[in-house]
């Protein structure tokens, strides 16, 4: 595990940055695994500056997110497909059909499950962005999710509920279940990036880096991974020194 730590969030999302162009522009054609929540939104918005400027495309790049709330979809701006465009898709050349995300209104949510792994077999992803729950979880595989686990539903922890309550208007509207690629998936992945900041992230990424792999901290699992980069910034730090 590769561990960069940087003085603030802005020198987070550069840093990132570099991570994720080395792989964007030595492969053309590379399949991006792109996450959620507040930890990549500076990384995105330096990819959108840096399409804009250095002309770096995406025009070949294939994209595959963690995970998405059960019951939203495109129309509601909490979701993570409506994430997504805001925040990363619409500001770079990235071809619509050739991002990816679990489908939150599926009908049949097993099936869903099934198709999101077998998409995800078909197209490893070259790069995995990861943020990190409070809790230690990646994507939404809560803690105790089987290490071997692949793309399934998940009831939410009241913690993780109450974590990403602050982009809904209240506590009731965050829903109850996620799906969300599972760990396997995750580690499937040829290079992950996880980033993290604030000393809310603290105990979790001491956990990920130097406690015990097990599955009461999914995180810890990435210390089995053999191309692991880790960019956080000295709060979220401040417990490994
Ligand atoms: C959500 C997402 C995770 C993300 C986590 C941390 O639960 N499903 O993929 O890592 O939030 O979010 P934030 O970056 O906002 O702290």
């Amino acid at each position: 595990m590769k561990v960069i730590v940087t003085k603030n969030t802005e020198e987070l999302a550069e840093q990132a940055l570099q991570v994720m162009l080395d792989v964007v522009k030595n492969k053309p054609n590379a399949v991006i695994g792109l996450a959620t929540g507040s930890s990549p939104v500076g990384l995105y918005k330096k990819m959108i500056e840096d399409c804009k400027n250095n002309g770096t495309s995406y025009a070949n790049i294939k994209s595959v997110n963690l995970d998405e709330y059960v019951g939203l979809g495109i129309e509601s701006d909490q979701s993570y497909v409506y994430f997504m465009n805001d925040n990363l898709f619409k500001g770079i050349d990235i071809k619509q059909e050739n991002t990816n995300l679990p489908n939150g209104k599926a009908a049949d949510m097993a099936k869903e499950c099934e198709r999101y792994t077998a998409l995800l077999n078909s197209m490893p992803q070259d790069i995995q962005l990861l943020g990190i729950g409070a809790n230690g979880h990646i994507g939404f595989n809560e803690p105790n999710t089987p290490f071997n686990s692949t793309t399934h539903i998940v009831e939410l922890e009241e913690g993780t509920r109450r974590d990403n309550a602050r982009f809904f208007a209240s506590l009731d509207e965050v829903p109850t279940h996620a799906i969300t690629m599972g760990i396997s998936n995750i580690m499937n992945a040829k290079k992950i990036l996880v980033v993290a900041n604030g000393a809310n992230k603290a105990k979790a990424v001491y956990q990920m880096i130097k406690g015990e792999v097990s599955e009461n901290c999914p995180a810890s699992i990435l210390q089995k991974h053999n191309d692991v980069v880790v960019v956080v910034d000295e709060a979220a730090y401040s417990l490994c020194k």
